[in-house]
């Protein structure tokens, strides 16, 4: 049994393989957070303390004790009106006008198997896997229910939390804010780790000391956004790859979100995640409820590589669904940066015809096939095939493209719309936009109303009519920018409209993923600008970022390690110079690049070097050998490339027995000093022979001092060495 109710302490424990997570209902109902972390054992409830503490009210029935106030107590449920002034998960404005509510606890459920979320991407588990708590609480006055939902996961060692508020009243309430989970400690100095960035450099690390004053980091741009990944993760100061406590808080969502850490007035620390508060204003007529998109919790007692471990096993295995959630996807030609919109039905068959001379297993047509569609000026909302340009038929095209032995993949962007589109002159209320207001531009496209279900519905056909024109067996879905101008006119409360608007995504993809279960879709926006668990339980992998420089992508990819798995990172090895900053790398240094990810190429076959070409057949065959390890192995971080000369990373297989390391050196100096490497995970005592070298080395050596990088000149070098153990002790 993970959940445990003890009727005397009235505690609820949740244990996982590693973990320990415990709660209290205490004599007023109040739902108060007791532990995390570490696996134990016992009622840890002795661990509060009750004193009188000034300007921290205290609640009408503890009667006159002044030692009792919800603004020190750790709570699983902060909400705001109960007199704790810290940030609260809930807010609600109720039909009187007041502001507030005061859950206490009435019953609870356990049940085997996960929860699920109508409508909302969640962690799935078959029945075995997993436990789910359901803890039910009530604001007696308001008759205003919210259920907490805890799923366990003891074998992944991850916790998720949500939760559905229930308006049983007979008015109209409005949820202000909603946020699925809330940690807080009783002491500790913790550091926050967030992930920022921008379009084509997303997911940079910032590690910085929790303080007083809330940090904040979050989306207003009706997606998860480039600028801040919803995954934060709050570690003990002493913390590294490692060792260490650290805890992990995801969340399986894609649109506006929040998240918050406070040092709070007696050194405790809260951290907040879920939707976002702002722009959001969400009504509930009696009857009507509200689920909260859930977080995925982890915590690690043995640092940030087994933290990252966890979320991405979790990710991979109980997040990504279908056909190619655990298969080795398609290496893949995409067509963009080979010819953005110059694309003719022939350039493109042409791309496929160099690609199977390759071994390339996969075209995708990117931007440019429909509409009016010559730059990213018009067409978009008008999905017909634009055979005029193509200079065919869908259909014909990719019976050609298959004919090659090659498989045929195709891109699309349903969410947006261009003002020059047949579909905007037809139905320009479609789109969102203030009445009397000019909507605000970007990449010169609009935003269709997807909290609209005949919008939803009529684009659905229509992309539907495209992928019955043929085999097309992947999908690319992009969205090229942010929400604005959030108005949508069949509605009277205009705070609801962002998150609807997520609802009728994830209805759009739950129904293609449905009708299309062979389809292989990979998400997008702009690259990385809804890089999330959310999306990922729908589209298996999502294109990393719009920048394919090797460099770059070396720091995005190591951001992106820390919250989500290698299989999950569309990365390809493009032209140089690069397109996105010009750069000079090696072949050999871009091909080890994109193998921290889903493999493909993003360039014009045609214009490489004969030379370039074979190098490339090598590069397939050396990916497609360890494909398997790349995308289902342990991954470990062995430098970090913002403070060290080189980025190194390493596939660890589960049993420990083989092993690729990949290094790719930032800088070259005269007289350079050797770079050394340590592995890390190898089975102890042990021997491991170097694929290449041939040369065998004792386990615990390449992990204590590492391995020397041999000497090399030039720049941007790439090391890749694979290891495997030897039946030989140390
Ligand atoms: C976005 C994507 C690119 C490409 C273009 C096409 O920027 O991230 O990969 O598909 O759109 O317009």
């Amino acid at each position: 049994m993970s959940i445990l109710f003890a009727e005397k302490d009235q505690t609820f424990t949740l244990h996982t393989k590693n973990t320990t997570y415990q709660m209290k209902v205490d004599q007023y109902g109040f739902l108060l957070h007791l532990y995390y972390g570490r696996r134990t054992g016992g009622c840890m409830d002795y661990l509060l303390s009750y004193l009188d503490r000034g300007f921290s009210g205290n609640p009408y029935d503890a009667g006159l004790d002044r030692t009792y106030s919800m603004d020190v107590l750790p709570q699983e449920l902060p909400c705001q009106g109960t007199g704790d002034y810290r940030s609260p998960s809930v807010i609600i404005k109720n039909p009187d006008g007041s502001y507030g509510c005061d859950f206490r606890y009435k019953s609870y459920q356990i049940l085997d198997g996960k929860y699920s979320l109508p409508g909302l991407p969640a962690v799935y588990a078959a029945e075995g896997e997993a436990q789910t708590l359901k803890i039910c609480m009530e604001d007696r006055i308001t008759k205003v229910r919210i259920t907490l939902l805890y799923g366990v996961l003891p074998e992944q060692d991850i916790i998720t939390r949500s939760a559905v508020i229930e308006n049983e009243g007979d008015g109209k309430i409005c949820l202000k804010k909603a946020q699925a989970a809330c940690l807080d400690w009783l002491h500790g100095e913790f550091d926050l780790l967030s992930f920022y960035g921008r379009h084509a450099m997303e997911r940079n690390v910032q590690r910085t000391s929790v303080s007083h004053g809330a940090q904040v980091i979050g989306s207003r741009r009706g997606a998860s956004s480039h600028q801040y990944n919803p995954m934060m993760i709050l570690a003990e100061k002493e913390t590294t790859e490692d060792a260490g406590s650290c805890y992990a808080m995801s969340f399986v969502y894609s649109g506006n979100f929040k998240g918050e850490v406070e040092k709070d007035q007696f050194n405790q620390t809260r951290a907040l995640l879920g939707l976002s508060d702002e722009l959001f204003s969400y009504p509930l007529a009696p009857g009507e409820r509200f689920c909260i998109p859930e977080v995925i919790l982890t915590y690690s007692s043995r640092g940030l590589s087994r933290l990252s471990q966890n979320l991405h096993r979790c990710i991979r295995t109980h997040i990504c669904r279908g056909k190619y959630k655990d298969s080795v996807r398609p290496v893949l030609l995409n067509s963009w940066e080979a010819s953005y919109f110059d694309i003719t039905g022939e350039s493109v068959y042409q791309l496929a015809r160099q690609s199977a001379e390759l071994g390339i297993d996969m075209l995708v047509m990117d931007d440019g096939w429909f509409g009016r569609r010559d730059d990213d000026n018009s067409g978009l909302g008008d999905w017909y095939v634009n055979e005029n340009k193509l200079g065919e038929s869908l259909g014909s095209l990719i019976q050609r493209i298959n004919g090659l032995g090659v498989k045929f993949g195709i891109w699309i962007e349903p969410e947006s719309i261009n003002e020059d589109s047949e579909l905007y002159r037809e139905h320009p209320d479609w789109v969102l936009a203030v009445p009397g207001r000019s909507p605000i531009r970007a990449r010169n496209q609009l935003v269709l109303d997807f909290s609209r279900p005949d919008v939803v519905d009529y684009i659905f056909e229509r992309i539907c009519g495209i992928l019955d024109q043929g085999n097309i067996e992947y999908v690319k879905w992009d969205m090229n920018r942010s929400l604005s101008d959030c108005y949508s006119r069949d509605k009277e409360d205009q705070g609801r409209v962002q998150h609807d608007y997520m609802l009728g995504l994830y209805d759009f993809l739950e129904r293609l993923i449905q009708r299309y279960p062979n389809i292989l879709l990979e998400g997008c926006s702009g690259g990385g600008g809804r890089f999330d668990a959310g999306m990922l339980y729908y589209s298996p992998q999502i294109w990393c970022s719009d920048n394919t420089d090797a460099l770059d992508r070396v720091h995005i990819q190591y951001g992106t390690s820390f919250g989500y798995p290698i299989s999950a990172v569309g990365s390809h090895v493009s032209a140089v110079p690069n397109h996105q900053t010009g750069r000079l790398t090696p072949l050999r240094t871009r091909g080890i690049a994109a193998m921290a990810g889903t493999f493909g190429y993003e360039l014009d076959p045609g214009k490489l070097l004969e030379v370039e070409r074979e190098q490339i057949r090598e590069q397939l065959s050396t990916y497609r050998r360890h494909a398997k390890l790349i995308q289902a192995g342990l991954y470990y971080r062995l430098t970090d490339p913002s403070t060290h000369v080189a980025g190194a990373w390493e596939f660890l297989s589960d049993d420990a027995s083989e092993a690729l390391v990949n290094v790719v050196m930032q800088e070259i100096h005269g007289n350079m000093p050797v770079t050394y490497i340590r592995l890390k995970g190898l089975r102890s005592g042990c021997m491991y022979q170097e694929m290449h070298s041939g040369k065998t080395y004792a386990s615990d050596a390449l992990m204590e001092e590492g391995l020397p990088l041999p000497d090399q000149s030039g720049e941007y070098r790439a090391y890749q060495m694979y290891f495997t153990v030897t039946d030989v002790m140390e």
